[in-house]
């Protein structure tokens, strides 16, 4: 059990904000006092650039930015601190790949695999590239329970062509029916930022490595990352993309984690200044991956207080974070299901076990982003819109949902707070 009472009280905005329910995390989590001290202390103790100065505050800066590589590096469990590159953010990371690595491999008549509930910064990087390049893009369906649709014969990559199946154990992947030996790039969603599914990456990747040794496999953990323990050998990936702030972290910050083989034979994304080993009039050379992935003056203050965000998870503990939400879900689910039996409709798996702390469901026939004003009026904070995956709400039928989302600062009075509101919402638009 988390004591959400001691947590709060390291969350300044509460003291500011007393009133505040905030939910949604998932577009980015509030900040823990110890992270904003850390970056205060950058700026008003050491606030140098990183690599280029021999006196002691610039040292000082690039000994803090570089310990935070080394935290960051323990936290998912990589082989080395080389293994980290920071960017900017998720779509950042994404990004580079699509330039670094995928404009290398991918090349006309190859496919490139993703899924239907993909965030649009792992969806329309890939799209792009496979136009540029003339390579097939295959989304994964997913089933109407909000699993993706990866156990059934035919599976079928048309939207207009989806099957319903029952069978959400993760057990017979038919990954045969997707990845082929012309598949180039699997890049797919640890955890759906508007479902909450935790999909079974790590049985995917094996899945996929069997049929195609040399596929390329990307997890995007931006939603995962927050919420449950991610061990980056133990998945079998080859890249894990996240930001850091997602995970009580600042802004301006994403981590790509790659195989130090596969970022060594990547090219440069950005080049410019940090990133050269040695430049003349008719040619250049780079330093080694991650400084040659890190051009410019990076986020460094952001970069420093980052790793106060991963201690501050780190004293929780991953495992209870997970129990904690789970809690609320289940929580939410049920009181909503008391509350507005047949009114509302949750989107993803009914099984608490199988989806994070996001829920996403439509209110009648009332519009989200009204339920969603109405809410913001008495303080409560969700989200109403596609969230960033049009797609996928194409797929489920709906222009737009409500999203509700919970992290260690919410308790089941926030829940009860949200339920409060919507019958609010009732009243007011019926
Ligand atoms: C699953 C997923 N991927 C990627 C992103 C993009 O993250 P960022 O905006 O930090 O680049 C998000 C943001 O909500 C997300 O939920």
């Amino acid at each position: 059990m988390l004591d959400i009472k001691t947590i709060k009280k390291q969350f300044p905005i509460f003291q500011n904000q007393p009133d505040l329910v905030y939910l949604d995390s998932t577009a980015t989590s509030l900040k823990p006092a110890s992270m904003i001290n850390k970056l205060t202390e950058y700026y008003e103790q050491y606030s140098a650039n990183v690599f280029r100065g021999i006196y002691p505050i610039s040292e000082k800066a690039t000994l803090e930015f570089e310990e935070t590589r080394n935290i960051v590096a323990k936290f998912i469990n990589a082989n080395k601190p080389e293994e980290i590159v920071f960017t900017r953010n998720t779509t950042e990371s994404l990004n580079l790949l699509a330039y670094s690595l995928g404009r290398k491999i991918v090349a006309s008549g190859d496919e490139i695999v993703t899924t239907i509930m993909e965030h649009h910064s792992n969806f329309v990087p890939w799209q792009v590239l496979a136009s540029e390049v003339g390579a097939a893009f295959k989304v994964i369906d997913i089933n109407e329970e909000g699993y993706l649709n990866l156990y059934n014969e035919n599976i079928k990559y048309q939207i207009s062509n989806i099957k319903s199946i029952t069978n959400n154990k993760f057990k017979n992947l038919k990954l045969e029916n997707v990845i082929t030996k012309k598949t180039k790039i699997l890049t797919l969603t640890y955890v759906s930022n508007v479902l909450g599914t935790i999909n079974p990456i790590k049985e995917i990747i094996s899945e996929a490595k069997k049929i195609n040794p040399k596929i390329i496999v990307i997890v995007d953990a931006a939603q995962a990352i927050p919420h449950i323990k991610i061990d980056v050998q133990d998945l079998g990936a080859d890249f894990v993309v996240f930001s850091s702030h997602k995970m009580l972290g600042p802004t301006g910050v994403g981590v790509l984690w790659g195989k130090e083989k596969l970022l060594k034979e990547m090219y440069p994304f950005m080049y410019g200044g940090e990133m050269i080993d040695e430049v003349y009039i008719d040619r250049s050379t780079f330093k080694e991956s991650p400084h040659k992935f890190e051009a410019g003056t990076p986020a460094i203050g952001e970069v420093i207080a980052f790793k106060e965000a991963i201690k501050f998870l780190n004293s929780i503990g991953m495992d209870r974070v997970k129990e904690h939400e789970k809690k609320l879900t289940n929580y939410a689910i049920k009181i909503f299901k008391k509350e507005f039996e047949g009114k509302i409709k949750i989107y993803g798996p009914t099984n608490v076990e199988d989806r994070c702390g996001i829920i996403t469901f439509t209110f009648d026939k009332f519009h989200p982003h009204d339920v969603a004003q109405i809410l913001a009026d008495t303080d409560i904070c969700v989200r109403a819109g596609h969230h960033c995956a049009m797609p996928l709400h194409t797929r489920l039928n709906i222009p737009a949902s409500v999203r509700a989302s919970f992290y260690i600062y919410n308790d089941e009075k926030d829940v009860e707070k949200l339920v409060e509101g919507l019958k609010k919402v009732k009243k007011i638009l019926s």
